[in-house]
């Protein structure tokens, strides 16, 4: 079979990381071998997020530099086809293709197992008519994992799973509904299965993933289904699986046996990305969150009860459609209160399709521009004395791969922190394994350690 060699972009959350690794392992069969850049590239597919405006404009400024590179091998003589797919395929399908022809094919999320035969069909036409203009963004299918190929290429030390994907809960402001389509769980065996061919690859830490990750109801193959408490206890039982997490959570689904799951698995690491949105209960109910302030902050004590050290991130959107001052100081009220180690916030970006975006009393810019400034200060903050906590600590740290220092190794603390790991005179290759790390100093997007000594080993390769 001929080589050939594919270059796939990866936009947004770590779900698309997850997706973009296992298009390669649907396209390996057809003898794609991944390539470095563009430019060496047969097939280039960019895998785009819709979360917010900035996000899925993106994609058309990569289309528009691609189409150059496109043009130019066609006047050489070759040939590079340009696939979009992810969020984006799934929300704009047809009018990408009227906005930027030089795409080839438009193919959505629940659709990517079927990539062979799309692509088969794209090539086609283009050799028939010189054009394609292939859509496929069915998002009904839920035959994608059972037809997907187990996973080719190992993810390293640290791997990601998905366990659950779409979501019921039609948060006012929030694409996701519409472009990851229903709920669907996989079954607790299949979950299993693909951890255990990830342990044995490498991986010593497996995050699962959802877009409702805590909403996980997989079949259980004895007719019953399993929260995912209850599958966290069963993947601590794979030998050699060092660390387990979890994105991202709704506050609705975070039952007792999650909490409990906390203070019963270790492997599970203290550590949690629980998005709030907002600390104003009337922004939360226009927003359909479906809990208020208050039950949050009692989740967020039960969690720290079952496990004392645990850490927290979370999401928040300022400038809602009809956000006050006083509901603006409603969620700096909560941030100070709950004490988060790190936070990602956004202003409020109008998404075509979903309820808040044809609501009259939209934010200006300039207010959500400041309330974003006065939060993310207050946030970094927060950041700044948690990680200036750690500093004097002994933390275990996976290592990942070199810094870019000689003699460096980087990895992550159990709070997702990075680390850089003076590794002194020790002249094994850690990574891959567990290290104690002695935290030194606060750098600006990381913490730096000395090498204490090996924590654990695992299957180094
Ligand atoms: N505008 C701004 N932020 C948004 N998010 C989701 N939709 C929007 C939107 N329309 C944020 C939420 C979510 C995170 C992934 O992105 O905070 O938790
Ligand atoms: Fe972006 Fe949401 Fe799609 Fe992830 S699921 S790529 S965050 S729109």
């Amino acid at each position: 079979m001929a080589k050939k060699r594919l270059y796939i972009k990866t936009y947004g959350c770590q779900m698309n990381v997850y997706d973009s690794a296992r298009m390669a392992d649907v396209l390996a069969p057809m003898g794609y071998e991944s390539a470095a850049g563009p430019e060496d590239a047969d097939l280039v597919i960019l895998n785009t997020c819709h979360i917010r405006e900035k996000a899925a404009e993106k994609v058309y400024s990569e289309v528009g530099r691609l189409r150059h590179l496109k043009d130019e091998k066609a006047r050489q003589g070759g040939r590079m086809l340009l696939a979009v797919g992810g969020c984006v395929a799934q929300a704009q399908g047809e009018e990408m293709m009227r906005r930027a022809p030089a795409i080839d094919l438009v193919f959505g999320p629940q659709t990517y197992h079927e990539l062979p035969d799309l692509l088969g069909r794209a090539t086609r036409d283009l050799m028939a008519t010189g054009r394609s203009r292939v859509v496929a963004i069915d998002l009904a299918t839920d035959e994608k994992f059972d037809r997907l190929p187990e996973e080719a290429a190992p993810q390293g030390a640290s791997a990601f799973l998905t366990i659950q994907e779409g979501c019921d809960k039609f948060c006012s402001f929030c694409v996701v509904p519409y472009t990851r389509g229903a709920e669907f769980s996989r079954p607790v065996a299949a979950v299993l299965a693909e951890a255990r061919r990830m342990v044995a690859a490498g991986a010593a830490e497996i995050t699962l993933l959802g877009q409702n990750v805590n909403a996980y109801h997989g079949a259980d193959g004895d007719g019953g289904t399993l929260g995912l408490g209850g599958l966290m206890r069963r993947l601590a039982g794979i030998g050699g699986l060092e660390r387990i997490r979890y994105t991202t959570s709704h506050p609705r689904d975070v039952d007792d046996d999650l909490i409990d799951a906390h203070r019963d698995v270790p492997q599970i690491m203290p550590f949690l990305h629980l998005p709030v949105q907002s600390g104003s209960d009337r922004i939360l109910k226009a927003m359909n969150r479906r809990h208020t302030a208050d039950r949050y902050r009692e989740i967020v004590a039960s969690l720290r009860t079952a496990r004392p050290d645990l850490a927290l991130s979370s999401d928040f959107i300022v400038g809602y459609p009809g956000e006050t001052d006083a509901d603006f100081e409603a969620t700096m009220a909560l941030v100070r209160e709950v004490r988060f180690a790190m936070a990602y916030s956004f202003k409020y970006s109008p998404r075509p399709g979903t309820p808040a975006a044809d609501l009259e009393d939209q934010v200006p810019e300039a207010v959500k521009s400041a309330r974003l400034a006065a939060l993310q200060d207050e946030l970094n903050r927060q950041q700044e004395e948690f990680n200036r906590s750690c500093v004097g600590r002994t933390l275990p740290v996976l290592l990942e791969r070199g810094g870019r220092h000689a003699r460096q190794l980087v990895g992550r603390s159990p709070y997702m922190q990075a680390v850089s790991v003076d590794m002194g005179s020790n002249e094994a290759d850690l990574r891959g394994s567990i290290c104690d790390v002695e935290i030194e100093a606060v750098l600006s997007n990381s913490l730096r350690g000395r090498l204490i000594g090996r924590e654990t080993m695992v299957a180094a390769q």
